[in-house]
């Protein structure tokens, strides 16, 4: 008889507090649904899991650290396709691999991106925007979170699809670059759709389109990039659980048991949808999914993005 015995450590986890490496600031995306989700993970484990958020160098500084933390299931990492693909290609000096580094969890949401503005950016519509940005590609800035973040790789194939290279505002999260878009401080921004809906639903930006083949129901009047004039613009990013590579299977395994189940609460499930999410289905939510879907976004970006001068 051969049975595969866990260490005691893991069979017992978790016995104390375990933290959620956030790698942008507070009130961001990234930030918003890490909250979500590791509320209800933390009810299911029976212990807290507490946020931290690391900022800096669009998102490497926090995953790097995330990569050296000890594999005892005691630290993770909200990762996304910024941090955990699109930043390979950009970093040549990057510390870290996504697949060589991480183990991957649980994917927890997909993240459609929009077009946004400042309220009185003069662009009325698509169309206008795109006409606007092209004549004073020189006078216009871009927010972004960081050189490989969500927000800067989306408006770089925005400006590359449009043939233009404005200057870009690098701040170190969306929450806080969308504090600055509320404020008139920049004119626009390519976010995910979690960071933009309170804001469009309040009237305090514009949002000229949305990067998905259909309509999010969060924001029915928002039209897609094909509908407002500019089908070659399709943008979804997604964030997902990570750990440390070598973390014990036994613990994974019961991470990605409370991920999934976070992703079953009626609550969550609410939470998610209101801010526009897509939840993952089912056969996305194990983490051979997840690694799959990140040697696929690692080749992908790979393909397109050129290392940040
Ligand atoms: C954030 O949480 O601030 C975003 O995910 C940043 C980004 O990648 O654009």
């Amino acid at each position: 008889l051969c049975a595969i015995v866990a260490p005691a450590e893991a069979q017992n986890y978790p016995t104390r507090n375990i933290t959620m490496i956030v790698p942008f600031a507070a009130g961001g995306p990234t930030d918003v649904i890490s909250r979500i989700v590791t509320a209800h993970m933390a009810q299911t484990l029976g212990q807290s899991i507490i946020i931290e958020n690391v900022v800096g160098a669009g998102g490497t500084t926090a995953t790097t650290r995330a990569a050296r933390a000890t594999n005892d299931g005691y630290t993770l990492i909200t990762g996304h396709m910024g941090t955990h693909a699109a930043s390979v290609p950009l970093y040549p000096k990057l510390a870290y691999h996504p697949e060589k580094d991480f183990e991957p969890v649980a994917l927890l949401a997909g993240t459609p991106i929009l077009i946004l503005a400042r309220k009185d950016f003069p662009p009325k519509d698509l169309k206008e925007f795109v006409a606007y940005v092209k004549a004073n590609a020189e006078k216009v800035n871009a927010a972004h979170a960081g050189i490989g973040s969500v927000s800067h790789v989306s408006c770089e194939l925005l400006h590359s699809i449009l043939d233009v290279k404005p200057v870009g505002v690098p701040f170190n999260g969306t929450g806080p670059a969308m504090n600055a878009l509320v404020g008139g401080q920049v004119d626009y921004m390519c976010d995910q759709i979690v960071n933009a809906v309170p804001q469009i639903n309040a009237g305090t930006i514009k949002a000229y389109a949305i990067a998905t083949p259909a309509r999010n129901p969060s924001l029915p009047n928002v039209p897609t990039t094909a509908e407002a004039g500019l089908p070659a613009f399709q943008a979804q990013a997604w964030n997902a659980v990570f750990a440390p590579k070598g973390t014990s299977p036994a613990i994974l395994a019961t991470l990605n048991a409370a991920a999934v189940k976070a992703l079953d609460d009626e609550n969550v499930k609410k939470r998610l949808l209101e801010l526009g999410s897509v939840i993952p289905a089912a056969a996305d939510r194990t983490p051979e999914a997840l690694a799959a879907l990140v040697k696929a976004e690692v080749a992908k970006w790979s393909a397109v993005l050129k290392p940040a001068s």
